[in-house]
């Protein structure tokens, strides 16, 4: 039995075990793409190697086999950049937007795509949830959203954008409009007491997800209601009170006290608070210099001085966001932020490091080629951009509202989270382009979008294979009559139905299995 060691812990594995096997077992984590248990090695991604002392070779770990003293590292830089090139050239010629364009340029990062599909689908109540994991003002902002995400929606040069907004008002509208308001579950209490200074969209929001985390909330606010500028600023032929009023009204209702006229406009009343809360959050609307001081705070060009990450405030315990930071017009940006202070001040509250919501990693299709477009409409319907027939209000039916859906060109990945080559990508910190400037730039030279719908349960998309053979491995296994085979040469192989066959004729069998073994979005669930 070959004993050896893997950062200079001892391991003892069977005969013919790999490095891996052998660093499986002692908990060390080496990514892997083109490996998978029960099959044999295929030694095509690179992403697992590790280093051999003392000759400095790098081997990949998966087909590898461990020797008796055999001295392994894998915490090593060059173990690690080696790691990092092997995805990176992966991602050269990767093909697809693990967030959907919508998404990504909504100031919120609201999930639009699966918004969409819930409501598509008739789930009216899923969709209003997947909208306040990021903007509990659903209804509100869905009148007065300018919608950025609108403007980047891939439709739009198509025959127009997403009516996103109005959906959006659709699903906030339909909850408030529900017996039952789609109330967060109740969470598990802290212990932990948080003052927020300022009920409007910034205050409002923040007092939500800080509920949410299970922690005691009281929003201060000087006016008799809360609101702030959505109240002061914004008429009611822009934005119905009764709207405003019920939106308010089931947010307060997951727990958080409302303290109307109150005045925090002074050090002491800012002091008073510091000794009555764990945190405080000052979310008061625009300030400016002198009644930054005049609260005890560091001042900066725009409002009150904090640091970008952690949202924290010259004064210790005390995180500062919205319009009193930097004014803006658009609520949705004061939502964003409410929820971001939220994410630091739950995290300074656990003891742990404040890093905030953080950005997550994501590679992107960018402008389409001629003739993509017409793929990516193959699985939405063809109808241009609905308006609603009661202009007067301005929001859908219900019928409405599912016809809009159906437009939608399901950008986002089918695997955002079990994606493997995007979740390696975040740990070794890829950069998506460092190898694809080696291309020349004078013609396309990406991959072009595919996406085969043909088959009932899954679907392909030729621009996220990374050519792993599992599932050609695993149809092979389960004596497929067809199978999958690749296409193709050099650096234009595909993995394909054999003879130009459709893959509802190729996977028969284990087609399911195959989209679920693959390492990213290439094979899919359809219901994803
Ligand atoms: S396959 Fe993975 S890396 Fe590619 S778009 Fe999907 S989630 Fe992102
Ligand atoms: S088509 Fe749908 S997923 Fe694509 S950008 Fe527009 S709303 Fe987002
Ligand atoms: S489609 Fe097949 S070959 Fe391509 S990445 Fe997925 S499992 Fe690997
Ligand atoms: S080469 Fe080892 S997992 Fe791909």
């Amino acid at each position: 039995m070959p004993k050896l060691t893997i950062d200079g812990r001892a391991v003892e594995v069977d005969e013919g075990a790999t490095i891996l096997d052998a660093a499986r077992r002692l908990g060390i984590d080496i990514p892997t793409l083109c490996y998978h248990p029960g099959l044999e090695p295929w030694t095509s991604c690179m992403v697992c190697v590790v280093r051999l002392s003392p000759s400095g070779k790098l081997v990949p770990s998966c087909s590898t086999n461990a020797t008796d003293d055999m001295v392994v590292e894998c915490d090593v830089d060059a173990v690690r950049d080696a790691r990092r090139a092997a995805i990176e050239l992966l991602l050269s010629d990767h093909l697809g937007d693990c967030i959907a364009p919508c998404q990504v340029a909504c100031p919120a990062h609201m999930n639009i795509p699966a918004m969409i599909r819930h409501i598509a689908r008739g789930d009216d109540a899923l969709a209003a949830r997947v909208v306040k994991e990021r903007i509990p003002l659903a209804a509100i902002l869905g009148y007065i959203c300018p919608a950025p995400c609108e403007k980047t929606c891939r439709r739009r040069g198509h025959d127009g954008a997403l009516s996103i907004c109005k959906l959006k008002r659709y699903a906030g509208e339909t909850a408030l409009a529900a017996s039952e308001t789609v109330r967060p579950p109740a969470p598990n209490a802290s212990g932990k007491r948080v003052g927020v200074v300022g009920a409007g969209p910034a205050g409002l929001t923040a007092a939500y997800y800080l509920r949410q985390s299970g922690h005691e909330v009281t929003v201060y606010e000087r006016e008799q209601k809360a609101g702030g500028a959505l109240r002061s600023s914004i008429g009611e032929a822009t934005l119905p009170r009764a709207v405003l009023d019920a939106e308010i009204d089931s947010l307060l209702d997951c727990g958080a006290t409302l303290a109307p006229r109150s005045d925090i406009g002074a050090a002491s009343t800012l002091e008073a608070l510091r000794r009555e809360f764990d945190a405080v959050v000052v979310a008061a609307g625009p300030l400016d210099g002198d009644a930054v001081a005049v609260l005890g705070l560091n001042a900066s060009r725009t409002g009150i001085a904090v640091d970008a990450t952690t949202m924290r405030t010259s004064l210790d315990g005390v995180f500062a966001c919205g319009a009193s930071v930097k004014p803006t017009k658009m609520a949705v940006r004061s939502v964003a932020d409410g929820r971001a202070v939220a994410v630091c001040v739950d995290q300074f509250l656990a003891g742990a490091p404040i890093t905030g919501p953080g950005r997550e990693w994501a590679c992107r299709v960018g402008k389409l080629l001629e003739g993509e477009m017409e793929t990516f409409l193959a699985a939405a319907a063809t109808r241009a951009r609905i308006e609603p027939a009661d202009a007067e209000r301005g929001s859908f039916s219900p019928a409405e509202a599912r016809d809009e859906a159906a437009r939608c060109l399901h950008c986002d990945c089918r695997k955002p989270d079990a994606c493997k080559l995007r979740q390696h990508a975040a740990t070794y910190g890829a950069d998506a382009r460092r190898y694809t400037s080696l291309a020349p730039s004078d013609e396309p030279t990406r991959r072009r979008f595919e996406q085969n719908l043909d088959h009932a349960e899954v679907v392909y998309e030729s621009g996220k294979c990374i050519d792993c053979g599992i599932c050609v491995r695993i149809a092979e296994e389960a004596r497929e009559e067809l199978g999958l085979t690749f296409v193709g040469r050099g650096f234009d192989v595909r993995v394909r139905a054999p003879f130009d066959e459709s893959l509802a004729l190729a996977l028969k069998v284990v087609a399911a299995k195959c989209a679920d073994a693959c390492p990213t979005g290439a094979l899919a669930r359809k219901d994803a």
